[in-house]
């Protein structure tokens, strides 16, 4: 296992997880299954923010307290399925800035083209979390990652839900500087590069797109 990978195996996550890969559930259970699970997922990617103090008064006394200080965060999602993610992690810092990255993967090359691009400004004074619930090949990402670093991205974590072992070493091997966050690493891709066992079609799944 890479050094830069953090499977979080919280027993809420690995539960929700199941639903999430079922065949069974509809897309509403799944979107709102997703939303929890990034909820989760965002407590761990954000443990190192930095911490300043702020003055304040309790009802009881006045003191020194904990705040986030700085430019704080930007969530990336990679569109699409990366928007289910980015949902659950705005109910846990509302106030974080969102970017998009649109990269499609060719079906038949499976080569990642980029199609939109927005990023927040001063986006390397930013901890910056990439954001696609799939690392299949790698590919999306990497290209992601890529373009975050040439508009300025500099403080970059990767979090995602299912990542493949493939996915993972491609990755770590284009961007050993960025930390990935999973809730699973599973067996691997199938011949067409989804993961195995996998939840199939994370955009199909959250936007019901095929049924
Ligand atoms: N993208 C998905 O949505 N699912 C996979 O299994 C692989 C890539």
């Amino acid at each position: 296992m890479p050094p830069n990978l953090t499977i979080v195996d919280h027993p809420l996550i690995q539960h929700k997880l199941t639903i999430l890969r079922s065949k069974d559930t509809p897309t509403a259970k799944f979107r709102q299954v997703l939303r929890e699970v990034a909820f989760v997922l965002g407590c761990e990617v954000t443990k190192d923010l930095a911490l300043g103090e702020v003055e304040i008064e309790t009802p009881m006394e006045r003191g020194m307290f904990p705040y986030l200080e700085g430019k704080k965060l930007c969530f990336v999602s990679i569109l699409r399925a990366g928007n289910g993610l980015v949902d659950g992690l705005l109910d846990l810092v509302p106030s974080a800035r969102v970017g998009h990255i649109g990269i499609a993967r060719d079906h038949e090359t499976l080569e990642a083209k980029q199609y939109y691009y927005k990023t927040p400004d001063e986006l390397g004074a930013r901890q910056v979390i990439l954001v696609d619930p799939m690392l299949a090949t790698g590919n999306t990402a990497i290209a992601a990652a890529d373009a975050l670093k040439e508009n300025g991205g500099k403080r970059i974590k990767f979090l995602c839900l299912v990542a493949a072992p493939e996915g993972v070493e491609a990755f770590s091997a284009a961007h050993p500087d960025i930390a990935i966050i999973t809730a699973a690493l599973d067996r691997g891709l199938n011949e067409k590069s989804y993961i195995v066992p996998g939840l199939g079609d994370a955009g199909d799944r959250i936007y019901g797109t095929k049924d």
